[in-house]
């Protein structure tokens, strides 16, 4: 048996259910978030649990789930599940009420769902890197909320898959903002560059993370807006996220990054990232 949680109550999947008025269903009127598990252990937790309260704080909805009630909520449902490596998703929607765009007058609760599913290292990626298109960033001025609108993320991804490509990489104009659904980083001469966290990124926590590292290991960054000219003369390209972690980008728009090749940044930050979630959830 699959086991779900839907209002806070873990079920039997197939008896789950969410009202067709639900406000996610209808205006994707609701934030989530997704968090990666090794060994049944969930990586950088509490990191998305403080950022799925904050999206929601952003688009004035309350939680009625403190963090720490959530993490363990979440644990429930992964041993339930007796998840080894995968993700757990979770949502919250601003609740089911007759079709308004005005919010819901009262206390009306919030949706929450969540399950887990197994998903693998992509470990062959990781060491092959992957390729890449450009595509002109279409979505709303607040990517910084995890929101459940992801159409134009959804196009752009749609558009990197029919061309063969892992990724579509984002650029509002000139700028390089971020990628369909992971962050982006260059590297120039040793120095890693990355969008600075404002509006026009999600500030990724697998990017946090990485930031965190370079601190640490006195790996020089910087966090600022680059141009699709610095992109396309990079020494090296990643995409980072809870999936994919650490992942080098080989080809943008059929044009090889450097000489074609993941790159010495790449694969020691690489090898950094994994000894982190080797620290948090043991060895992979
Ligand atoms: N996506 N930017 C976008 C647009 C994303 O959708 C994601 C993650 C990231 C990376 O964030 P993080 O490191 O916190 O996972 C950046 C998730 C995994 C998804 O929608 O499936």
């Amino acid at each position: 048996m699959e086991y779900v949680i839907v209002d806070g109550e873990v079920l039997d999947r197939t008896v789950a259910k969410v009202d067709i008025e639900d406000r996610g269903y209808q205006f994707g009127d609701g934030v989530y978030e997704v968090i990666r598990i090794y060994n049944g252990k969930m990586f950088t937790g509490k990191e998305h649990l403080n950022r799925l309260v904050e999206s929601a704080g952003k688009i004035r909805m309350k939680l009625p789930f403190s963090p720490e009630e959530l993490e363990s909520k979440m644990e429930e449902l992964i041993s339930k599940n007796e998840l080894d490596t995968g993700i757990v998703y979770m949502q919250f929607t601003r609740g089911t009420s007759p079709r308004n765009h005005v919010f819901p007058a009262g206390d009306v609760a919030p949706t929450f769902v969540a399950y887990t599913r197994k998903v693998a290292r992509p470990v062959e990626s990781m060491e092959k890197g992957v390729r890449t298109i450009l595509d002109e960033d279409i979505r709303w001025l607040r990517c910084d909320i995890k929101s459940l609108n992801l159409l134009g993320n959804l196009l752009s991804k749609q558009k990197a898959a029919e061309a063969g490509c892992f990724e579509a990489i984002l650029h509002r104009g000139e700028t390089v903002t971020e990628g369909s659904h992971s962050n982006i980083s260059i590297v120039k001469d040793g120095v890693i560059i990355t969008h600075q966290a404002d509006n026009f990124i999600l500030n990724g926590i697998t990017r946090q993370k990485v930031l965190e590292i370079c601190s640490n290991e006195s790996i020089a960054f910087e966090e600022r807006a680059f141009t699709l000219d610095e992109l396309s003369s990079a020494d090296e390209v990643f995409s980072s996220g809870t999936t994919v972690e650490v992942m080098p980008i080989v080809e943008v728009d059929g044009k090889p990054v450097g000489n074609g090749e993941p790159g010495p940044v790449t694969r020691n930050l690489q090898n950094l990232f994994k000894g982190e979630i080797e620290r948090q959830c043991g060895n992979l």
